[in-house]
């Protein structure tokens, strides 16, 4: 008999990236997926700790999941509640002493053994808690199998952890020390999921550009990597997610002139337009050295989209310097962009400040900045309209005959579908920008 997981997925696109490999490793047990908690037999919170809302959030889905769980048991239906990724590894055991109803606490370096540690469970009969860090092992039991996918997108995972210790940060605790994994796995990897119609490959990495992989002839570089995905017949777009200035090597800049299927966007996370917050949050960049990426960036490639990640309110912060971030958002001009207020997080350096910036100033700054991104997102999609650019086809819209696809820059795009179909790179003329999406059409080149 079949059962079912259901598995929620917080965080980041590597959390993503592990749920699926989580389905991977649970099929074979008889597991299928469902999106609905009635009908699983099987709860896992696949969690995120970077801010402190993240992290409550699961907090109260436990309350609710332990409720339904305790409801169940007097119809003789069992449940199973796993918290896995970010805050299962910061909270381990804590986490069970909180919430009665977990059966099952892993970090996001072991769930490759998720069979073995619900067989503990069921033997011991109390909660298994498994937190160990073993990045290789975990990348050699997940090798051979492809992911269960369904889509012309996907996301491959190359490098995962940080040694960058950003003092607000709790990445480097929560996933480890860096590890990139062989570029023969990569390759392996992107090859299956190639021949499973996958058409554009996510690379993702806390530190994705600091990729160091074992090449066969010593270690390779994201660029080099990004070469050898290129020769993949079927791989058509490559992207790579999150960058660190402080990585940002002359060979990846070059890429972006040089090779077609690398797409001209750039996810580059600045933080903070002002040296002094730069440097109390040991990000080991200046602001000027930003500018200089940016301006050789465009240079290589001048039709890139950027973007970045900003923290508001970081212990310290005052009026002027906050000011120094609006001057830097305005001289980059961001396609898109995340903020976030500044989220004290335990056992990190920044939060044992006694400086910490007032609520009422965090929020007032966090408002006036995302005012801005907002404008500025606005006008790049209208600058979006009247041109046309190719277009891959990811799933039917909502209406009849509709697809909706990404741009190269990551915009969705609604259209027609005109004869075209999912998997299709089409030339797609921008016609208008709505809320969240471009609407346009199909514009064959004769
Ligand atoms: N490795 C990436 C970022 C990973 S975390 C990088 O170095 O850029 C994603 C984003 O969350 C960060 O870029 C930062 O903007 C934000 N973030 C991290 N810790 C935070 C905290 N304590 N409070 C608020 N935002 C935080
Ligand atoms: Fe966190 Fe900094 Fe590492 Fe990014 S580089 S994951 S912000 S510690
Ligand atoms: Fe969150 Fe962990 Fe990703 S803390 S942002 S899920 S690496």
């Amino acid at each position: 008999m079949t059962k079912k997981v259901l598995i929620k997925t917080y965080g980041c696109q590597m959390n993503v990236y592990d749920s699926s490999r989580m389905r991977d490793v649970l099929a074979p047990l008889g597991y299928d997926e469902t999106t609905s908690v009635d009908e699983a037999d099987f709860v896992i919170l696949n969690t995120c700790h970077i801010r402190e809302k993240a992290a409550d959030k699961v907090y109260s889905e436990l309350g609710k999941l332990r409720d339904m769980k305790e409801a169940r048991a007097t119809d003789g239906r069992e449940m199973l509640i796993a918290v896995a990724g970010c805050v299962g590894q910061a909270e381990g055991g804590e986490i069970i002493k909180r919430n009665k109803g977990v059966d099952l606490v892993f970090g996001p370096q072991t769930y490759h053994r998720l069979p073995e540690l619900m067989k503990q469970r069921a033997e011991q009969g109390r909660a298994v808690v498994e937190t160990e860090f073993q990045v290789e092992r975990k990348f050699e039991g997940l090798a051979s199998a492809p992911q269960a996918i369904g889509s012309v997108a996907s996301f491959l995972t190359i490098q995962e952890g940080c040694d960058k210790f950003c003092t607000f940060c709790v990445v480097p605790y929560t996933r480890g020390a860096e590890f990139s994994r062989p570029v023969a796995q990569i390759l392996e990897e992107a090859r299956k999921l190639a021949a499973k119609g996958v058409r554009e490959v996510t690379l993702l990495g806390q530190n994705v550009n600091a990729y160091r992989g074992e090449g066969g002839n010593g270690p390779e570089s994201l660029a080099g990597l990004v070469t050898r995905l290129s020769q993949i017949s079927g791989i058509e777009r490559i992207r790579y997610v999150t960058s660190h200035p402080r990585d940002m090597s002359d060979d990846l800049i070059a890429a972006h002139a040089s090779n077609e299927k690398l797409m001209p966007y750039l996810h580059l996370p600045i933080q903070s337009g002002n040296d002094r917050v730069l440097k109390a949050m040991n990000r080991g960049h200046s602001v000027s050295h930003y500018m200089n990426i940016i301006d050789r960036i465009r240079k290589a490639r001048p039709d890139i989209a950027l973007s970045g990640d900003f923290i508001v309110g970081f212990p310290g912060e005052t009026e002027e310097e906050f000011d120094d971030t609006l001057k830097v958002v305005a001289d980059v001009g961001y396609a898109s962009a995340y903020s976030f207020k500044y989220s004290p997080r335990p056992g990190t350096p920044a939060a044992e400040k006694t400086n910490q910036v007032p609520e009422k100033a965090k929020n007032e700054r966090l408002a006036r900045l995302q005012s801005l991104i907002l404008q500025q997102t606005a006008t790049f999609n209208a600058s979006c309209v009247g041109k046309t650019f190719p277009v891959l086809l990811e799933k039917p819209g909502r209406q009849q005959d509709q697809l909706i696809g990404r741009s190269p820059y990551l915009q969705s795009v609604h259209l027609p579908s005109d004869g075209l179909k999912i998997g299709d790179i089409a030339p797609i003329s921008i016609k208008a920008v709505g809320p969240n999406s471009l609407s346009g059409q199909y514009s064959p080149i004769t």
